[in-house]
């Protein structure tokens, strides 16, 4: 019987993305995937170390299986791979004898041979990079050995879903001062452009429809080949006219300071490109952005939302905030409200500020906001967005749009357009379910229709609206 092996998955979407390679990649060897640790012999948890919480989240994880493999599951193989494979393999080693696997996420073509290595003869496996090392910005790269993960992947995985995707830049340069990506999955290195749309195409041929470009700042993406190179706007191009399978073509996550408006013109001619960018701002305060090196100011940051609202009265924004940075004081979290009112997003991350260590700020700048204080303007960034959001949402009421519909709700309309909790859903005789969806400004839509619509795109028209949610339903 072929091993059962379980992948929990945590953060970010390239994380999901990696989780799907090493799936497709262990099936290959062999290995089934199982979709509950309660069954598998291998437990591999691809992990986050963006904030001290995600971290934390992992070690009462590895405790609980530590427990599990101690009290009768004596064969439990346990890996961590991820951000903190690369960052805390010491402590792991330390701290969690019971696992077996240690694998970064710039080494996870390593993996399969890892895995068996630590079946056959149960010695610990590590596989880092010392990218915890770096010091500056390192030259963008164009070839590594990763690219053999991505260009590996199972079209029959991907199959699954009309969703997807395609890494375009591997790693960041940017080094903002508060942040541990650039150590934990190292330089940039940038995919040729060839491999991302034949990778399209064969996703688009497996009955994928909706392809998202993935790099920490896409946008920043060149590729250079001899004298020649490849801009992002000319590789978005490129992707739109040679994979016309593509209904939905989608990038996260840009990089304000190097958005040109050349992308913007990219987007603004076509319609399959998604009306929305994730563009996180950080801060309202330019001695905090400065203070963040982000190299972008508030002004420069505004002038490009109005440009592209001008050329596409329709985008949708997504930001990022962090309360709480080192010395941030009350008047710089007035200029952070203040933004999130001009700025209009449709949605936006708050994040309480968390020291890392290997970071600039770590460095540089004490933590001297108190936690108190950064969970009040917490709470406040939030509020003011909920409300921007709800007025966003309620626009939607009325009119009638497309949507590309995602899955099944475990949730349901109850009453006053309430969504509750139900179970047993799937299991209902009747295919009648409550669907969730995203507009192509990455608005989430919810209706109840026949289950059979997941991976489809149909028309709905709004009825309602929450801060989260535009309610709708499906047009005849
Ligand atoms: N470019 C990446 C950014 C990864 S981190 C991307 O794909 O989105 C995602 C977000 O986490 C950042 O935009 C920032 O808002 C937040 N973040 C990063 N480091 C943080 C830290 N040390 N404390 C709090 N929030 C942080
Ligand atoms: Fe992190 Fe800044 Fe790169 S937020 S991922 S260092 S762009």
């Amino acid at each position: 019987m072929n091993r059962a092996v379980y992948i929990e998955t945590y953060g970010c979407q390239m994380n999901v993305l990696d989780s799907e390679l090493v799936a497709g990649q262990l099936e290959a060897a062999g290995y089934r995937i199982v979709e509950s640790a309660a069954v598998a012999d291998v437990v591999l948890i691809n992990t986050c170390s963006v904030r001290d919480l995600a971290e934390h989240k992992v070690w009462s994880h590895l405790g609980r299986l530590g427990v599990e493999k101690e009290e009768g599951r004596k064969d439990l193989i346990i890996g961590v791979i991820g951000c903190m494979a690369e960052r805390e393999a010491e402590a792991i080693v330390k701290r969690a004898p019971q696992v077996e696997i240690v694998c970064s996420p710039s080494r996870l073509d390593r993996l399969p041979i890892l895995l068996q290595n630590a079946i056959e003869n149960h010695q610990f496996q590590r596989a880092t990079a010392g990218h915890s090392q770096r010091s500056g910005v390192t030259p963008s790269d164009s070839a590594d050995d990763l690219e053999a993960l991505d260009s590996a992947r199972s079209y029959v995985r991907a199959a699954t879903s009309a969703q997807a995707f395609v890494r375009v830049t591997r790693g960041c340069n940017k080094l903002c001062s508060f942040c541990v990506v650039p150590y934990t999955r190292g330089p940039e290195v940038h995919r040729p452009p060839q491999l991302i749309i034949d990778e399209a195409k064969r996703l688009v041929d497996a009955g994928v429809i909706e392809v998202t470009l993935l790099g920490q700042t896409v946008n920043h993406y060149a590729y250079r080949a001899g004298e020649v190179t490849t801009s992002f706007a000319q590789l978005l191009w490129r992707v739109h006219e040679e994979v016309p399978g593509i209904e939905r073509l989608r990038f996260v996550t840009s990089f304000p300071r190097d958005f040109d408006d050349e992308t913007l013109d990219v987007m603004a001619r076509s319609s399959r490109i998604c009306r929305y960018l994730h563009l996180p701002v950080q801060s309202g305060s330019n001695r905090m952005l400065q203070l963040m090196n982000r190299g972008h100011t508030i002004e420069s940051y505004m002038a490009l939302l109005e440009r592209a609202r001008q050329l596409m009265p329709d985008i949708c924004f997504a930001g990022d905030m962090i309360v709480g940075f080192p010395s941030e004081t009350e008047g710089d979290h007035a200029l952070s409200k203040e933004l999130l009112r001009v700025a209009q997003y449709k949605g936006c991350f708050v994040f309480k500020y968390s020291p890392r260590s290997g970071t600039v700020a770590h460095r540089r700048y004490p933590d001297d906001v108190p936690d108190v204080v950064k969970k009040e303007r917490n709470l406040e960034l939030l509020d003011i967005q909920s409300e921007i959001s709800l007025a966003h949402n309620r626009n939607k009421i009325g009119q009638a749009f497309e949507v590309l519909v995602e899955s099944q709700s475990k949730l349901r309309a109850h009453g006053n357009n309430e969504l509750v909790q139900i179970d047993g859903l799937r299991g209902a005789s009747s295919r009648k379910a409550r669907l969730v969806a995203r507009t192509r400004g990455d608005e989430i839509v919810a209706f109840d229709g026949d289950a059979s619509l997941v991976g489809t795109s149909v028309r709905v028209r709004g009825v309602d609206a929450t801060p989260l949610t535009i309610l709708a339903r499906l047009e005849d």
